[in-house]
């Protein structure tokens, strides 16, 4: 069922009182109705254990916006936002607090009567919530439509994400339920398909013939912080891997979906996953390093003895036509030298060189660059002549920086997410059949880290590039991890 943006509509927050909703889900509703984006309004209903008024709920998210808002907006247009947010509180697991909810949004419904439930609450509530809500009568679509966004981690791995599909499409459709990666709905990252297939000139290019290797690099600066304790039970794989970093794969990697249809782009998404070979048990040597900051252990909430990776570095095939033999190297940690996200695509070397090099000289490979944050462009490094000199060659780059080629800031993903959710655009939302693969790749990695202590954890310095080992994971043929983007 398609809506407008003109209809009215209740977003209901569970875990309405958490991070997530103070820093980013109302300061994105905010600047939505700032744009006029849900021009027939919304009314948002925060849900969670603290004993808030509507009004304290309202002091609290203020305390988000100053910090979200780089630019200037109208206190009077906050006032009049601030009309829109209620507040019920409850647990997740009392079906009388699902009653007084149901209560509330009698209060004023729209017509149609269209809701949309956020579950920004721990996941382990999320089977409770979509129960309770299914016996408070609240999730079957009479008369406008009933939607669910369910925040990641979708599941542990393959088997509790089956459970969690399972149970949930107990109490809903496929096509009610928008599993959320805020990756997709990054602008740099939704940009890799424009790049890739409204021009002409990648596309032939865009295969083993021409391409060495691929690289996908999301570091960060930051460690663990005050999210230690749960990051302790799930680590970087499943933190970042299984979601983000497959999203940005599979980006990369997919054939040209034949329209801008939701399914058709989900998908080639998933074929790409279908595609990429399993690392088996005697591989997981060959093909992956896992590390740990040094300090890690130490940190609040952590087990002092932890085998959690904070790092990984890993190869992966995509066993198709256009991929065959060409590795895509994927590293993610906390506690590096910088924050940067992006995508490298390393070309093969020209075949045959007439200039006349000295020996230990190598021609610089060209090496195109999505830079996905913050860094917001795209680089291409290519091989230029130095003046005044016979043949000498040096190695420049050509860049398209966002933030210079247009005016105003680049929205934040949950603003886009939270507006197709509403529009009832699933295209940037998570199948569950994509969620289930990535699992299905990650899964053994995680299990033969675990059980056969193969390969053994590596130590690295916090505010380094990770483990000397992830060099050595790279380093064959001139190869060598990279870190392109940033304004030069
Ligand atoms: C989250 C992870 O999904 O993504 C965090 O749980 C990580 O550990 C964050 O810090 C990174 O998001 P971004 O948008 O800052 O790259």
């Amino acid at each position: 069922m398609d809506h407008k943006s003109e209809e009215l509509t209740t977003i209901v927050i569970f875990g309405a009182s958490g991070d997530l909703n103070k820093r980013k889900l109302i300061p994105s509703l905010f600047s939505l109705f700032r744009k006029r984006k849900l021009s027939g309004g919304c009314r948002v209903i925060g849900f969670s254990t603290s004993k808030w008024s509507h009004e304290e709920f309202r002091e609290e998210m203020r305390t988000g916006i100053d910090a979200y808002y780089r630019s200037s907006f109208e206190e009077q247009e906050w006032e009049t936002f601030k009309q829109h947010l209620f507040y019920v509180p409850g647990s997740f697991t009392e079906g009388e607090d699902f009653k007084r909810l149901a209560k509330e949004l009698e209060k004023s419904k729209g017509d149609p009567d269209n809701r949309l439930y956020y579950l920004a609450a721990p996941p382990r509530f999320f089977p409770d919530i979509v129960e309770n809500l299914d016996e408070a009568g609240l999730v079957h679509e009479t008369d406008g439509f009933r939607r669910v966004v369910i925040e990641k981690p979708f599941g542990n791995d393959l088997q509790s994400a089956k459970e969690l599909n399972q149970k949930i499409h107990q109490s809903l459709g496929e096509h009610q339920i928008f599993r959320i990666d805020h990756y997709l709905g990054k602008e740099t990252v939704q940009n890799v398909l424009v790049f890739r297939f409204a021009n002409a000139i990648f596309e032939p290019i865009w295969n083993r013939n021409y391409i060495d290797h691929v690289q996908i690099t999301v570091a960060e600066k930051v460690g663990v912080e005050h999210r230690a304790g749960y990051y302790d039970q799930v680590g970087v794989v499943r933190d970042m891997f299984q979601n983000h970093l497959f999203q940005l794969l599979t980006l990369v990697a997919m054939e040209p979906p034949a329209s801008f249809d939701a399914d058709a782009r989900r998908n080639e998404r998933v074929k790409v996953l279908n595609a990429v070979r399993p690392i088996l048990a005697e591989d997981i040597l060959r093909h992956t390093v896992r590390g740990q900051y040094q300090g890690y252990r130490e940190e609040d909430r952590v087990d002092p003895n932890s085998q959690t990776a904070t790092y990984a570095a890993i190869r992966f095939y995509i066993d198709n036509w256009r991929w065959h033999g060409v590795p895509f190297y994927l590293r993610s940690g906390k506690s590096l030298a910088e924050k940067t996200t992006e995508i490298a695509i390393q070309f093969k070397a020209p075949p045959h060189l007439m200039f006349p090099m000295p020996e230990e000289k190598e021609l610089t490979p060209n090496i195109l660059s999505i830079c996905i944050q913050p860094d917001e462009g795209v680089h291409l490094r290519f091989e230029t002549k130095v003046p005044d000199t016979m043949s000498d060659r040096k190695s420049v780059d050509m860049e398209f920086h966002y933030a210079e080629s247009f005016d105003g800031l680049i929205p934040d993903a949950y603003e886009r997410l939270l507006l197709d959710a509403v529009q009832g655009d699933a295209s940037l939302f998570t199948r569950s059949d994509q969620i289930e693969l990535g699992w299905e790749i990650v899964d053994p990695i995680i299990k033969g880290w675990i059980e056969s202590e193969i390969p053994e954890m590596s130590f690295y310095k916090p505010g380094s590039w990770g483990p000397k080992e992830a060099d050595e994971l790279i380093e064959r043929k001139g190869r060598k991890w990279l870190a392109t983007c940033g304004m030069h």
